[in-house]
């Protein structure tokens, strides 16, 4: 598919699946040094450049000089404070749901979900392409797990109608899939949910801050709210630039959570100078929607012109632009022809993407220039010849 660059013979340790560590010495911008070379990175989560927003930097220090560091225990115990709570509170009315409760990281999160509102046996039907967490939350909640081909409603119905019907059955997608970067079709998926009485949630890690008028993520852009998607997962880490996680719901199932969820009773509580970083976070998400202008102009800009050059993007409209590879050792080798020219787009290998269909999974931020753009297409342009 490359012919600019040589394939390689798999090497013996990728079919191992052994994984290696870049160290990264400098902060999360496009501009990194990665090992020592100085790269333009489009490997991070920060779609919004949130991450190293001065007033978030601020709260984050006000935030620890008023509260410390650690927040010292676990929820249930001493850890939950005021600045918790307010951030629960600034997220439950931007998002216009009754309650919302955090959580240490998004695993964390998708395990509680499941765990405390499946009953054992009770059937689990999850899109083929769910995020890892949401498919070792099955075994922690000793649900019965329903596979559906990607994004497919009707195959989602014929597994949603094979569940036992005393135990009922719960519905669980991304909002945006964070390997493929394409949007579930959530509006189909909630009205399959309700016609047979299934739970509906959504884990919008990657649609959180980006999708929907004041950014509120995918949910509330398709106009679905919480009678049609009680659980609303979403996280921290990724448009928030912050590190954590929520679910928001009905006061029910958020009571459920505190009561039954191991994974957030027995952890501790994210530092309360996290939360008020969190909660400036919140506010910029809000009050600078052309940080998400610019991210969606320049997502067209990119995939208009890898199109024009011919390159093999899979068809998302988010910040998450896969070039689609094949073959393990040819996006390593890809991966390794861009960085020598001053990239860095690390390649997704199996398990985390299905044999055969390796992968750069390019990521795109509101904190990059049309100029970091235009070095990489010119990068993948000289690497990847027109096809004939
Ligand atoms: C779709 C999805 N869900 C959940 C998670 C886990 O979130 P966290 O990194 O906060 O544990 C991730 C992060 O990689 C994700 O992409």
């Amino acid at each position: 598919m490359f012919p600019g660059i040589e394939s390689r013979p798999e090497p013996k340790r990728l079919a191992m699946g052994v994984r290696i560590r870049r160290v990264r010495e400098s902060s999360c911008r496009p501009r990194v040094v990665v090992d020592g070379h100085r790269l333009i990175s489009f490997a991070s989560n920060d779609y919004l450049g949130l991450a190293t927003h001065p007033a978030v930097i601020e709260a984050w220090s006000t935030g620890a000089r008023v509260w410390g560091v650690g927040s010292g225990g676990s929820v249930l115990l001493s850890g939950y404070t005021s600045a918790h709570r307010e951030l629960e509170d600034a997220l439950s009315d931007w998002l216009g749901r009754d309650r919302v409760l955090l959580f240490s990281n998004g695993y964390m999160a998708n395990l509680s979900v499941l765990q405390s509102h499946c009953r054992r046996g009770q059937t689990i039907v999850q899109d083929r392409l769910n995020h890892a967490s949401l498919y070792d939350a099955v075994r922690l909640a000793q649900g019965h797990l329903r596979r559906y081909a990607h994004g497919n409603v009707s195959d989602a119905a014929r597994q949603l109608a094979q569940a036992v019907p005393s135990t009922g059955a719960l519905l669980v997608t991304e909002g945006i899939f964070s390997m493929d970067g394409d949007q579930a079709p959530l509006a189909e998926l909630a009205r399959v949910a309700c016609a047979v009485g299934a739970e509906f949630m959504v884990d919008d890690a990657h649609g959180i801050g980006l999708w929907g008028e004041v950014g509120q993520g995918t949910v509330a852009s398709c106009h679905l709210g919480q009678d049609e998607v009680p659980l609303l997962m979403a996280t921290f880490g990724k448009a928030f630039g912050t590190y954590g996680a929520f679910v928001a719901g009905p006061a029910d199932r958020i009571e459920t959570l505190v009561q039954k969820a191991r994974p957030f009773r027995y952890t501790t509580a994210l530092p309360p100078a996290l939360a008020v970083a969190t909660h400036e976070a919140l506010r910029q998400v809000i009050g600078e929607p052309e940080r998400r202008t610019w991210l969606h102009e320049q997502v067209d800009y990119f995939r208009r012109s890898a199109l024009e050059l011919d390159l093999p993007l899979a068809p998302s409209r988010s910040p998450i632009q896969p070039l689609m590879v094949g073959s393990a050792a040819e996006t390593q080798t890809l991966s390794k022809a861009l960085e020598a020219r001053g990239i860095y787009a690390p390649a997704i290998l199996p398990p985390t993407v299905p044999r055969g269909k390796a992968r750069l999974r390019i990521s795109l931020s509101a904190a990059h220039t049309r100029s970091d753009l235009n070095h990489l297409l010119e990068a993948l342009h000289s690497l990847c010849p027109r096809r004939i």
